[in-house]
């Protein structure tokens, strides 16, 4: 297994919509435990693909406190919607940052599993929103695009600021 350097907010490579998963082969389960081992060591509660830098339409989740619920979705597709909640986010191509986003609180969404068979799964609560974060990332998109105009900008300089110091001390 090997840890994925996660893209960060603005990088143009989030922009990119996934394209669905043709094959669940061992190639793409290296890839799943790759991107656990990146998950849980960030940590985080969800990891799309689009975030390591591979345009596939595939995220892990896991929202509880002792890595026991970890999901994979490929090719998840949203069938149902209600409810809403709202819930302070935050997201790893977006470190530090976090505000409050609406979503629907109970959905029903359908999949491949790890071994390819088509499945289907209600989620609510904080699984339901991290799951439709994640989906938002296979489509080129991050819960900053949200808020604001405004607030989007300054969350923006503010990481880019943050990189430039790193890279200073770095040398
Ligand atoms: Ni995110």
């Amino acid at each position: 297994m090997a840890k994925l350097k996660i893209l960060e907010f603005p990088d143009p490579r989030l922009r990119k919509k996934a394209i669905p998963v043709e094959t669940v082969d061992d190639d793409l389960r290296a890839l799943i435990a790759d991107m656990f081992e990146t998950m849980y060591d960030a940590p985080g509660i969800g990891l799309a693909a689009t975030q390591v830098d591979v345009h596939l339409r595939l995220l892990v989740t896991d929202v509880s406190s002792d890595k026991s619920e970890p999901y994979v979705l490929i090719n998840p597709e949203i069938v149902e919607m209600d409810g809403v909640t709202v819930t302070e986010e935050g997201c790893l191509s977006v470190p530090g940052y976090y505000d409050s986003v609406e979503r629907a609180d109970h959905i029903r969404v359908r999949f491949l599993d790890r071994d390819g068979k088509e499945t289907e799964m209600e989620a609510e609560g904080l699984l339901a929103v991290c799951i439709q974060h994640e989906i938002d990332h296979l489509d080129g998109k991050l819960f900053v695009d949200y808020l604001s105009e405004a607030k989007r900008q300054r969350v923006r300089k503010k990481l880019e600021k943050e990189r430039r110091h790193a890279a200073a001390s770095a040398m």
